[in-house]
């Protein structure tokens, strides 16, 4: 067994020379790179293939640093930052000047985060600076919650992959843009627009709602966090049918349900059942699409969870998931 804190000296050695490494977070993975290191940072955009302008979020040991990377911080932004890091929450604010273009996509703001991953603790404390850090998968692709998907996902790109076992979350972190004056959710997660306007006292905007702008944000591409299978959302009542239909059709499938499904699975086909609540379901929802993906399915059918409130973040990667992947580089 490798010693934990040899594993994390390795690791900041790494970075210290300018290597990438795969970091444990609550959320999912990241491939983490010295973010005031322009060559190393733009190792992380050829590693994952990812276009040179999407920004990333550089990652912090705690709020102390937020005044090294972003100025003109809003009283809304500590406020947050006290609520809710270390967690799974991201914050977008104007950047100072010292940030390099590689991480913020030459925009005038940075995304900051301070997670709570015992492992991205150590590391970020031991290593003193900002680590900027995207998700560890290859553009488009199923953020990895193992160590192990890294591997799969990045092969030797990684210098060191640090093990923390599976990701608590499993999606990745809510998105907040603070820059503008007015608090607008980016990205859904764990932490639920409900929580942030509680803290905040006022009301946080939503992409959909209309005077919500849509910055740079490559989550917010349509497909994205996408398996290479084709994927359809579907009602519980209409899965049987589909299954079946796909099945006469001489079509290998993949379910993913939450309801359990008196039919006998079709054929060759697999069928994981997901739990009925949203966190646990998120939890496991990307580790069984790369189950399913590999399982040699030519289409996978996805049970639709509710549209409320509490769904809204696996809704939002399920819709992604369905997506038509066009535009998205072939895996
Ligand atoms: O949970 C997470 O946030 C994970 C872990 C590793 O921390 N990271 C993650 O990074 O999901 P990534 O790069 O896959 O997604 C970060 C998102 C991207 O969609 C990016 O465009 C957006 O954050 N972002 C970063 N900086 C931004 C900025 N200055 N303005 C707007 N969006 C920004
Ligand atoms: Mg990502």
């Amino acid at each position: 067994m490798t010693d934990p804190d040899h594993a994390v000296r390795e690791a900041v050695a790494a970075l210290r020379a300018g290597q990438l490494i795969g970091l444990p977070t609550e959320t999912v993975y990241g491939l983490a790179a010295d973010a005031r290191n322009p060559q190393a940072v733009a190792r992380i955009f050829a590693a994952k293939g990812r276009p040179a302008d999407h920004p990333l979020i550089v990652h912090l040991a705690s709020a102390d640093q937020l005044d090294d990377w972003a100025r003109d911080i809003p009283e809304a932004a500590r406020r947050l930052a006290a609520a809710f890091w270390p967690g799974p929450l991201t914050l977008i604010l104007k950047r100072q000047p010292g940030v390099p273009d590689a991480v913020t996509g030459g925009q005038d703001t940075v995304g900051l985060r301070v997670p709570a991953h015992p492992v991205a603790q150590a590391v970020l404390s031991a290593f003193g600076g900002g680590l900027a850090a995207p998700s560890a998968n290859r553009f488009g692709r199923i953020s990895p919650t193992t160590a192990a998907h890294v591997r799969e996902e990045l092969g030797d790109a990684v210098a060191v992959v640090l093990d923390g076992g599976g990701c608590e979350v499993g999606i990745e972190s809510t998105i907040v843009d603070l820059s503008r004056g007015v608090p607008v959710m980016l990205r859904p997660g764990r932490v639920s627009v409900s929580e942030l306007s509680r803290v905040l006292g006022e009301a946080v905007l939503t992409p959909d709602a209309p005077d919500a702008t849509t910055p740079r944000v490559s989550g917010a591409l349509a497909s994205h966090y996408a398996p290479t299978t084709p994927v359809r959302l579907l009602d519980a009542a209409a899965l049987p049918a589909a299954a079946a239909a796909a099945a006469q059709a001489g079509q290998r499938i993949g379910v993913l349900s939450r309801t359990l499904m008196d039919d006998a699975p079709a054929h060759g086909s697999v069928w994981l059942q997901l739990p009925n609540d949203p966190v646990s379901y998120a939890h496991r929802l990307y580790r069984d699409l790369r189950r399913l993906d590999q399982c040699g399915a030519s289409l996978l059918l996805i049970e639709a969870p509710p549209q409320s409130a509490e769904w809204r973040a696996v809704n939002d990667r399920l819709q992604r998931a369905a997506a038509d992947r066009e535009g998205l580089p072939k895996p």
